[in-house]
């Protein structure tokens, strides 16, 4: 076993963000990285122009001393079932699986250290939100050095909130990009023309998000600091938070996801 070599298991959306982010950042070299996926992203394969393993040998598997889970949760037993009699006996489990609990990951890879963490594709960029969970301090640091440089870490120590996390950030993206696709359509039926639109929309988006990373001002005191009493976005804001409309739907939304998270374990 070779302690840097890391097996990512699973490079579809989320497994490719990862790869793009451990070579842009670095805690992850590329040729201490082996990815097994009958179909990996276009990041593993461009992982592997700069050494990776794409689809190891099973005895390659042995290698790893870190094994990052990133199948469908759907998938995880019968992908555990396969690589289990393979793995190192000391390799500690990385697992971004939604809603799978780390005592069933680990009794399904004998018994071996588990950390859970619930990943943005952001992480791809660096500017992840990432939660991480382990009742092991060696698996939670093995993760932490995995994620720290891939954006904001957050632990959490009672793993039930790994559900939270997940209907929070890992499901948030979605959100934000229904929120763009709702304020374009809605510029369209102002008459803006659809290009103008999206440009406008999405530009807004990133750029107030922008904002809000480059600073510590809290969101509710920028809103404050571009909202005129009686102007325009007051009026508009009128109808969107007045009624405590949206926190109410976000609740709710944060909600259903939660009871998705658990239905998946
Ligand atoms: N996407 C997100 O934003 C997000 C956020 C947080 C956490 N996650 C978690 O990340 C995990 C992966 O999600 P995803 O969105 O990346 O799904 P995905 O795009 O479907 O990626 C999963 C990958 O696993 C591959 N795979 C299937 N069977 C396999 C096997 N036996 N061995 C190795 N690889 C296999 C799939 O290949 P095929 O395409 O050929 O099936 C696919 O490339 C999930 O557990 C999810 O809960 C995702």
């Amino acid at each position: 076993m070779d302690p840097r070599t890391v097996l990512l298991v699973g490079a579809g959306r989320m497994g490719g963000a990862m790869i793009e982010g451990w070579r842009v950042a670095g805690p992850v070299s590329m040729d201490e990285l082996i990815v097994r996926d009958p179909h990996p992203s276009p990041e593993a394969r461009r992982a592997s122009e700069y050494g990776a393993v794409l689809d190891p040998a099973d005895a390659d598997l042995g290698r790893a001393a870190t094994v990052v889970l990133a199948v469908k949760p759907q998938l995880w037993r019968q992908v555990a079932a396969e690589i289990e009699p393979f793995l190192a006996p000391d390799a500690i489990i990385v697992s971004v699986a939604a809603g799978v609990a780390g005592a069933d990951i680990a009794a399904a890879l004998g018994g071996r250290l588990v950390a859970r963490v619930m990943p943005t594709t952001a992480v791809a960029i660096g500017q992840g939100a990432v939660t991480i969970h382990s009742d092991s301090d060696e698996a939670r640091a093995r993760a932490h050095a995995l994620f720290a440089t891939l954006g904001s870490v957050v632990d959490v120590e009672d793993e039930a909130l790994m559900h939270a996390a997940t209907a929070v950030s890992g499901s948030g993206p979605a959100y934000l990009y229904a929120f763009v696709e709702a304020l374009e359509a809605a510029g369209v039926k102002a008459g803006v023309p659809a290009a103008d639109a999206a440009t406008l929309a999405r530009a807004t988006v990133s750029g107030a998000a922008a904002l809000m990373a480059a600073g510590d001002t809290p969101p509710a005191e920028l809103r404050r600091q571009v909202t005129s009493p009686g102007g325009t976005t007051a009026a508009g804001l009128e109808v969107l938070t007045g009624s405590g409309d949206l926190q109410q739907l976000l609740a709710e939304t944060v909600a259903a996801a939660v009871r998705r998270s658990k239905e998946l374990g």
